[in-house]
C-alpha cells in the first residue's frame, strides 16, 4: 500500500499564522504538525509516501523532510494548485499509485490510542473496498459523518449535514483499493466547487465495500483547525510526553521500531538535532535499541 499526505489548503480559520508558514508546519509542541500524520502513515507499515501541498508551501516541506532516505522512507512531492477537493489527491497522485492500494491521511489530523499501529496494520492487510475510522464528536455537523451496522459496514455518509444522523465523524484517514483513481477521476465538482472525499466514499457505501472502524471513546483524534485547537493539541502532546517520558510520533523512533532503519542511523539523526531535547530523545532511543 502507498500512502498520501494531503497538506494544501490556504489555513485560512488559523490567519495571521498561515500568512507565510503552512497550516501542516506550525508546532505541535516539539515537532511540526506534518509529523502526526506521517507517523500514522509509517506505523500502517507504508513506506512510499507522496506529499501534496500548494505550489507555494511544498519547496518548505521538502526542506524538512527531503526524499525521505534517512528515515528508510521514499518520499515524493506534488502540488495542488488551486482547493479543488481532497479527492483530487487521487487524480494528481494517479501515477504514483500505479496499481497499488492507497491510504489518504490529512496533512492536520492528530491521531494518538492504544492498539492504533495493530488496528492499522490489520485494515491495510484486510482491505476491500475502503476502510473510514469514525470517531464520536460533540460537533458532527463540522465533518463528513458516517452510520454503521452491526457489522461495521457504512450504511450512509453525509459531508457537514444540518442534522446528522449520528455523532460519528469521518477522519481524516481512508484507505482505498486501486479503484479509487478511476472513482476519483469520475467525480463531478460539488455545489462547494470540490471534489469531495465523501464522494468517493459513496461509491464503495454502494457497492457494499465501505468499512468504517470506530476508533472509540478511549482514543484522541484531535483537530488543529482554529488557533485554540491548535494550542490544545501542542498543551495535550506536551502533558503526555512530560508524564511518560517517551515522545508522540516521533518519526525516527518509528522508523528504527518498524525497522526502516537501524539504530546507528537513528542515532545520527538524533545528533544532527542534538541541542535540541528532541534530538538528545532520539539519540537515546537508538542508545537503548542497541
Ligand atoms: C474534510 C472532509 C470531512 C472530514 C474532515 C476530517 O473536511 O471533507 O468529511 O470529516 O476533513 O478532518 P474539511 O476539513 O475539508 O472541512
Amino acid at each position: 500500500m502507498k500512502g498520501i499526505i494531503l497538506a494544501g489548503g490556504s489555513g485560512t480559520r488559523l490567519q495571521p499564522l498561515t500568512q507565510a508558514v503552512s497550516k501542516q508546519l506550525l508546532p505541535i509542541f516539539d515537532k511540526p504538525l506534518v509529523y502526526y500524520p506521517l507517523s500514522v502513515l509509517m506505523l500502517a507499515g507504508i513506506r512510499e509516501i507522496l506529499i501534496i501541498s500548494t505550489p507555494t508551501d511544498l519547496p518548505a516541506f521538502r526542506r524538512l523532510l527531503g526524499d525521505g532516505n534517512k528515515l528508510g522512507l521514499q518520499l515524493h512531492y506534488a502540488t495542488q494548485p488551486e482547493p479543488n477537493g481532497l479527492a483530487e489527491a487521487f487524480v494528481i497522485g494517479a501515477d504514483f499509485i500505479g496499481d497499488d492500494d492507497v491510504a489518504l491521511v490529512l496533512g492536520d489530523n492528530i491521531f494518538y490510542g492504544p492498539g492504533f499501529s495493530g488496528t492499522l496494520r490489520r485494515h491495510v492487510t484486510s482491505l476491500d473496498g475502503c476502510v473510514l475510522f469514525g470517531y464520536p464528536v460533540k460537533d458532527p455537523q463540522r465533518y463528513g459523518v458516517g452510520e454503521a451496522d452491526a457489522d461495521g459496514r457504512l450504511i450512509s455518509i453525509e459531508e457537514k449535514p444540518a442534522v446528522p444522523r449520528s455523532d460519528r465523524a469521518i477522519t481524516g484517514l481512508y484507505f482505498y483499493d486501486n479503484g479509487v483513481v478511476d472513482v476519483a477521476r469520475s467525480l463531478r465538482p460539488s455545489a462547494r466547487g470540490e471534489l469531495e472525499i465523501t464522494d468517493v466514499n459513496l461509491r464503495y457505501l454502494r457497492q457494499g465495500r465501505a468499512l468504517l472502524v470506530d476508533l472509540g471513546r478511549g482514543f484522541a483524534w484531535l483537530d488543529t483547525g482554529t488557533h485554540d485547537a491548535l494550542l490544545e493539541a501542542g498543551q495535550f502532546v506536551q502533558v503526555l510526553e512530560h508524564r511518560q517520558g517517551v515522545r508522540i510520533a516521533c518519526i525516527e523512533e518509528i522508523a528504527l521500531r518498524m525497522g526502516f532503519i537501524d539504530t546507528d542511523a537513528c542515532y545520527e539523526l538524533g545528533a544532527a538535532l542534538a541541542k535540541s531535547g528532541y534530538g538528545e530523545y532520539v539519540m537515546d532511543v537508538a542508545r537503548s535499541a542497541r
